[in-house]
């Protein structure tokens, strides 16, 4: 069997088109966009490369954004500060912290200090309990992504085996949250692997969506994956490839080339979360706005 590439920058260009109206449609009712702050502390490439991808697509739907760019040598302090005054900014609809932070930085504290009805993220405390209760306010993108790809996809999640491979808070925690409840894209037996786990194959092997949210590149091998199942690689490493211009190659958790073989659909890295991650922070960024000027 060869597997269906799942062709993720296809589906998000329909969602932005989605959202741009929306966008066009506010700033009619309005007479202003949408605004995003994103912050990003320190110098991390791979950051720096997201962020530039968030400000693009922005940029693209008529979002109007804003990165605020520090060095790592930042204080805690400062960074509350900042993120004081953009809750307190009512021209500011959604709020974004790149993370990871530099060592000194408390990321919960951070996360905690950002106005929960600005968290586009979906990491706020608040935000994360209201996803697991099934009253979902903000979900972070990534696994919202994954899910409406699911769902543009045709693949059918109701009663199937869904295994996940990773339980970070942006990713495997909330997706479990998601896929766990009724309605359409969700409703799965979801199983989550994680460090602990005893033999992560045996688990992977019964899914019939598997999903690989790990940051191992080539965690997932061929001898892990049902015939037939649909794998969805969430992934993204750099993996030193003296042979392309830039130093470097994009990998998921994925080994793709032998997995193509073994699944009946599958995402490739780049071009399938990845683009999907920055569609729905764009939805995100409109519901935000969308919630501020209610009462
Ligand atoms: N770092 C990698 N992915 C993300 C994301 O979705 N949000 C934030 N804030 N930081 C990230």
């Amino acid at each position: 069997m060869t597997a269906r590439i799942i062709d993720g920058k296809a589906v998000a260009a329909r969602v932005h088109d989605e959202v741009a109206g929306g966008i066009d449609e506010f700033q009619k009712i309005n007479g202003y966009a949408p605004r995003l702050t994103v912050i990003l502390v320190g110098d991390d490439p791979a950051s720096h490369s997201y962020v530039k991808g968030k400000e693009r697509a922005c940029e693209k739907v008529g979002i109007s954004s804003e990165t605020i760019l520090k060095d790592a040598s930042i204080s805690q302090a400062e960074l509350l500060e900042i993120i004081e005054r953009l809750n307190n900014d009512p021209k500011v609809h959604g709020i974004l912290v790149q993370l990871p932070l530099p060592k000194h930085i408390d990321e919960d504290t951070i996360i905690l200090s950002i106005d929960p009805m600005k968290d586009v993220d979906g990491l706020h405390p608040e935000n994360a309990g209201l996803l697991v209760l099934g009253q979902t306010r903000f979900a972070p993108a990534t696994p919202l992504g994954v899910q409406r790809l699911l769902i543009e996809e045709g693949v059918d999640t109701n009663g199937a085996k869904v295994v996940i491979v990773g339980r970070s808070k942006l990713v495997g925690m909330p997706l479990t949250a998601l896929l766990l409840q009724k309605g359409i894209g969700a409703n799965a037996t979801v199983t989550v692997c994680h460090t602990g786990t005893k033999d992560i194959g045996i688990e992977t092997r019964q899914a019939d969506v598997l999903i690989a949210a790990a940051g191992y590149p080539g965690a997932i091998g061929a001898d892990m994956v049902k015939p037939g199942a649909v794998v969805v690689d969430v992934g993204v490493s750099r993996v030193e490839d003296s042979t392309r211009n830039r130093g470097y190659r994009l990998t998921g958790d994925v080994q793709f080339a032998e997995v193509v073989d073994v699944a009946s659909a599958i995402t490739p890295v780049p071009g399938g979360v990845g683009p999907m991650t920055i569609s729905m922070l764009l939805v995100n960024v409109l519901r935000a706005a969308k919630f501020s000027i209610q009462d």
